[in-house]
């Protein structure tokens, strides 16, 4: 079926709130704010309209992206700078280039607005198929300089990002009050709250890629979006087999992860020490 993407219009805002709450439901928590976040955003002086856009398959909405003003504020001054997200593909639908096609369609659209760069938090081997990188090799770090590889930066034209340097910092309308969630969901039909899964429901990956998992404060499986492969394969005990491992064992419980194409090391492949 073709995907069609379009901007998003008033009729598809509950839709696009539903599949939203669908798709991060128990990402990092029991529950998820990311539906009263796109709810808010549409009216909010950061929203940029044109980059609001849902993506449709067979006349059903089942994507959307949505892109706020941002800033990076560092010594040379502050820098407007876009980012995006909540972006969302229907947990029914993922994994067929829906995502990718919402990406692609609004990464080129922002340049053609002229909008000069993207930093966004997001997860770290997905992004960089689009050219993203992580913030720190521009200077970017979040507020109070910390750098992790979550944290990406893409220039939308040739020098985009050149002297953009210094501390990330959405708007204030990513700052969401829990008693507000709370009042949110409950205007749509009732959910269970999801069940963390534990590390110990993982079958594969050697006794150390769990100690590591664990000193880095992992103690569900969802929790290590927030880690890219090259972070965890750097973490003692784990290195490039550990995180294939790691890979492989996350996607047999459907929880994508990681950057594929890594192979495992052979015994060429694995020089002497002296
Ligand atoms: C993440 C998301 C937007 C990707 O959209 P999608 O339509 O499913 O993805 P695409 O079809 O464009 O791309 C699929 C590829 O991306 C990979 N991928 C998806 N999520 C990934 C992740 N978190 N880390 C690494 N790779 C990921 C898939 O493994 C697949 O790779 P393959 O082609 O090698 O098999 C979608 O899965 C989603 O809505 N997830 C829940 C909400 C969410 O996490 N949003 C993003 C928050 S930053």
């Amino acid at each position: 079926m073709t995907i069609t993407l379009r901007r998003e219009e008033p009729s598809d805002h509950r839709r696009v709130e539903v599949l939203t709450r669908e798709a991060f439901w128990g990402m990092s928590g029991p529950r998820c704010d990311e539906h009263l976040l796109v709810h808010r955003l549409r009216t909010a002086d950061c929203f940029v309209p044109e980059l609001d856009v849902v993506a449709e398959l067979g006349g059903v909405v089942v994507g959307h992206v949505v892109y706020s003003r941002a800033r990076v504020v560092g010594p040379g001054g502050e820098h407007p700078v876009l980012t995006f997200g909540p972006l969302t593909v229907h947990p029914a639908h993922q994994s067929d280039g829906i995502g990718g096609a919402l990406m692609k369609h609004t990464l080129a659209e922002a340049g053609r607005l002229g909008h000069r760069a993207v930093v966004v938090y997001g997860h770290p081997d997905y992004y960089p198929r689009f050219g993203f990188r992580p913030g720190a090799e521009f200077g970017i770090t979040a507020p109070g300089g910390r750098t992790f590889d979550a944290l990406m930066a893409l220039a939308l034209v040739p020098g985009g990002l050149d002297g953009v340097r210094g501390e990330f910092h959405e708007d204030p309308v990513f700052q969401l009050d829990p008693d507000d969630v709370a009042a949110f969901d409950a205007t749509f039909p009732a959910k269970e709250p999801a069940v963390p899964t534990p590390l110990d429901a993982l079958d594969g990956p050697a006794p150390a890629v769990f100690d590591a998992l664990r000193s880095h404060g992992v103690s569900a499986l969802e929790q290590v979006y927030r880690f890219s492969s090259a972070e965890v394969e750097g973490w003692d005990g784990v290195g490039p087999s550990g995180a294939d491992e790691l890979r492989h064992a996350l996607r047999e419980r459907g929880i994508r992860w990681g950057a594929p194409g890594r192979p495992h090391p052979t015994a060429e492949d694995v020089t002497p020490s002296r």
